[in-house]
């Protein structure tokens, strides 16, 4: 199995989409059924200015037994970019702005910890908000989160790279240990998004990530 990195165009969203957002419930373990309701959002991120994603794709022989599970199980669908080639990582984001509710969202957190407003200002400002970070938990563990990252993030012109994450204990997950180990540090700890309970971290680091891709693949 070879795997390599793609950008994924806003024009070929119909082709990508679906595996991508398939990618997105199983990875974070959310219910079947939340694709629905994501795909309308993810679509209209397409739009917005500054949107950028990358994809993983495995290429695999069909009689490939080293292949994981998903590959094999694509196999049999319809949905793989042709009968041997599968999406198994996704990452996106765009230019950040006062008008989106994700901003907006941040501002209020840090207005609510006491942050001065300047100060605010200040950290949101100019930066790429890193809005998707996914691989397929049959493909993880072997460098291509990092990989994703690492392309999404070069040639961006933004100050700065900006996240939420769901809250773990003690930091113990593989996004968590990924962002730590790339250099990324609080904004805002701890935060409740409206209309959802589960508390979320706010992470950033200043751009450029480094010069080149971390492994040396293309
Ligand atoms: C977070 C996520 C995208 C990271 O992707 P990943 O490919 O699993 O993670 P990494 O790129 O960091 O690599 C994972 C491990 O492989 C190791 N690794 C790095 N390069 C490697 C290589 N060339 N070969 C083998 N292993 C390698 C890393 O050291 C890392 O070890 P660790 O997990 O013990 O720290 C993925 O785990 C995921 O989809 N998680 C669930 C969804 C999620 O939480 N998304 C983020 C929401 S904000």
């Amino acid at each position: 199995m070879t795997i390599r990195l793609v950008d994924l165009t806003g024009q070929d969203a119909r082709i990508w989409l679906e595996p991508a957002l398939d990618i997105y419930v199983t990875a974070m373990n959310y219910p079947r059924g939340t694709e629905i309701h994501r795909a309308a959002l993810w679509r209209d991120h397409i739009s917005r200015p500054g949107w950028r994603a990358v994809g993983a794709v495995a290429t695999v022989a069909p009689t490939d037994v080293r292949a994981p599970d998903v590959v094999r199980r694509r196999l049999s669908r319809p949905v793989a970019v042709d009968d041997t080639e599968i999406l198994i990582g996704i990452a996106y984001g765009y230019r950040g702005a006062r008008d989106q509710w994700w901003n907006q969202q941040l501002r209020l957190g840090l207005r609510q910890s006491g942050h001065p407003e300047p100060d605010i200002d200040e950290v949101t400002r100019d930066y790429f908000e890193l809005t998707e970070l996914h691989v397929h938990p049959s493909a993880q563990g072997r460098g291509i989160g990092e990989w994703l990252l690492h392309r999404l993030l070069t040639g961006r012109t933004e100050r700065s790279v900006l996240l939420s994450t769901p809250e773990i204990p003690a930091e113990d997950n593989r996004a968590w240990s990924l962002y730590r180990r790339l250099g990324f540090v609080d904004v805002l700890r701890h935060f409740t998004f409206t209309g959802d309970p589960r508390p979320f971290a706010f992470l950033g680091r200043s751009l450029p990530l480094v010069a080149d891709d971390p492994r040396g693949r293309s």
